[in-house]
């Protein structure tokens, strides 16, 4: 399974901090915000990975991490997105890199307290489709949020940023699909803020049927913000999480 890291976009809840670099070079506690997901796909057996990055500050991140060695990477590859036109429009550039493999993606900015090798491990025996990381959240109208059915069990829809959320348990920014994903992208319409969505694109694995769940263990934060961003320094630092 290959890996692929979504660390593009302007920050502009970060500013003016990102104004002068990229978001997932800002630190985390001891760390650039950008080793965490690397070292979290790492632990779970994936070392190709590719970086999506964009505009500003893109070289940085060949100065930071070169050819990923140190890191336990066997083989980094970059990809340069042009304009902001969401997560979907970035997991495009990975088509060549993943070929006809599985990718576990991870958004830059995600940052988890254990690991994710049982799901990784589940979706490697998974014979194709999707598979979504989900997480209790207090404010699930942040995110993208899963609708189950009577069973309690069952996801019957995932909506992006719900007004009414129908439940607490949020899609997170941990995702791994078959190589279909790519053709699934290209079909997708932009959304009102005028981005391809990824819950499109896991709503179309929901449809087929083929999308699978598993519930995170420990806590799991974005920082994007700056208050995720000095939630995610303190929980980093009480817990030694993804300590590289
Ligand atoms: C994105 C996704 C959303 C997901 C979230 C996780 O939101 O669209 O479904 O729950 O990442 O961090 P965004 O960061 O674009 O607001």
């Amino acid at each position: 399974m290959k890996g692929m890291i979504l660390a593009g976009g302007l920050g502009t809840r970060l500013r003016p901090m990102t104004l002068v670099t990229n978001k997932h070079l800002l630190p985390v506690y001891d760390q650039p915000m950008v080793y965490y997901p690397i070292k979290c796909l790492v632990n779970a057996g994936i070392t190709e990975i590719m970086i999506v990055t964009g505009e500003e500050n893109a070289g940085d991140f060949i100065k930071l991490l070169r050819d990923g060695k140190e890191l336990g990477l066997t083989r980094l590859e970059y990809a340069f997105q042009v304009g902001e036109g969401g997560i979907a429009d970035a997991l495009k550039l990975g088509r060549y890199f993943v070929d006809d493999d599985k990718v576990c993606v991870i958004l830059g900015d995600n940052i988890i307290e254990n690991n994710i090798n049982d799901a990784v491990e589940d979706f490697r025996n998974q014979k194709d489709g999707a598979k979504v990381l989900l997480k209790e959240v207090h404010d699930p109208e942040r995110f993208g949020v899963v609708e189950f059915g009577d069973d309690g069990e069952t996801i019957v829809n995932i909506i992006e940023k719900p007004t009414n959320p129908p439940s607490n348990m949020a899609v997170t920014g941990l995702y791994m699909y078959d190589a279909d994903v790519f053709n699934i992208c290209e079909t997708l319409k932009p959304s009102s803020r005028n981005e391809l969505e990824i819950t499109d694109v896991n709503t179309e694995y929901l449809r087929r049927g083929n999308l699978t769940s598993a519930t995170l263990n420990g806590w799991w934060t974005d920082a994007g913000t700056i208050e995720s961003l000095h939630r995610a320094s303190n929980l980093i630092a009480e817990s030694g999480a993804n300590k590289v």
